[in-house]
């Protein structure tokens, strides 16, 4: 049977491309920076102006389809996720990291119908590395197949993680007092990449065995987590049970096990959710 979703995730690995070209160019230039929710949570002009190229692009190919995007939400538009076929986009995955020329920026596009994923598309594009998930046929990077580490030994283990961007002391709290009891499990190391997309593909590489965050959004994870699952990872929330994309928790891991020890480290919380209704003033 001809694979319905096959012409749209060919069209995002290719506009993912195009996109990642702009962002390398744009690290060229001056990068004129903005914020949004506090002074850390940053934004450039090539944000906005990559999410855009991404939407025009795919509304002239696929116009019923519907989209979530990281920089039209802060900019007001709902983020409803709906059984209607769905691009969730995150132009630049790793804003700071591309302030600061840091070298992990990542073009994220992840591609949901009947709130399932279909495919997941991760383009680091300093590295160019061109991640790709499609439900059911496995994980690939540039082409070669991906398969999460077989450690099951946590001890021996790498973790992924991130500070985000709230300074709520009660929150920043929270995440040190986590990340003390990760690393005195203890494990070999901790590490961030300081894109959440990057590090989900870290742990689908193998490269480390697990990467989990509070405060995240779902368009940070939406492609990166099919790229786990389908390279033989799980995912979960931080209090255990399943994951859920829109309540800003993720955990994802090579195996189980490796999940629910990180689990019983966590001081978890609970940021308000990505769909919840805006607040009236
Ligand atoms: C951020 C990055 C970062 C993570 C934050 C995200 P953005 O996404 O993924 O690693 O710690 O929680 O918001 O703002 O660069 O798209």
């Amino acid at each position: 049977m001809a694979d319905l979703w096959q012409s749209a995730m060919d069209h995002a690995v290719a506009i993912a491309r195009k996109a990642g070209e702009v962002v390398r160019e744009a690290l060229r230039d001056d990068r004129k920076v903005m914020t949004k929710s506090s002074s850390v949570d940053l934004v450039t002009l090539t944000d906005q102006r990559v999410e855009q190229l991404i939407i025009q692009s795919v509304k002239e190919k696929f116009p019923t389809h519907r989209f979530i995007g990281e920089e039209s939400v802060a900019a007001g538009e709902a983020c409803d996720l709906t059984d209607s076929p769905t691009w969730i986009i995150d132009p630049i995955d790793g804003t700071t990291n591309f302030v600061h020329a840091f070298p992990f920026v990542a073009v994220s596009i992840g591609f949901f119908v009947n709130k399932q994923s279909e495919f997941g598309v991760v383009y680091s594009c300093l590295e160019d590395k061109m991640f790709t998930a499609r439900r059911g046929k496995g994980a690939f990077c540039n082409g070669e197949p991906l398969s999460v580490s077989d450690q099951e030994d946590i001890r021996q283990s790498i973790i992924a993680t991130e500070f985000g961007s709230s300074r709520d002391p009660e929150a920043v709290d929270k995440i040190f007092s986590s990340l003390r009891n990760v690393l005195c499990i203890p494990v070999h190391g901790v590490r961030g990449a300081g894109s959440a997309a990057v590090n989900m593909c870290l742990v689908a590489s193998g490269c480390v065995e697990a990467y989990y965050e509070i405060g995240i959004h779902v368009w940070d994870v939406a492609a990166g987590s099919l790229i786990v699952s389908e390279a033989g990872g799980v995912l979960m929330d931080v209090e255990g049970g399943a994951a859920d994309l829109m309540s800003r928790r993720i955990v994802a891991a090579n195996s189980r096990a490796i999940a629910e020890r990180i689990v019983k480290e966590i001081e978890s919380f609970s940021p308000p959710r990505d769909d919840a209704p805006p607040t009236k003033v």
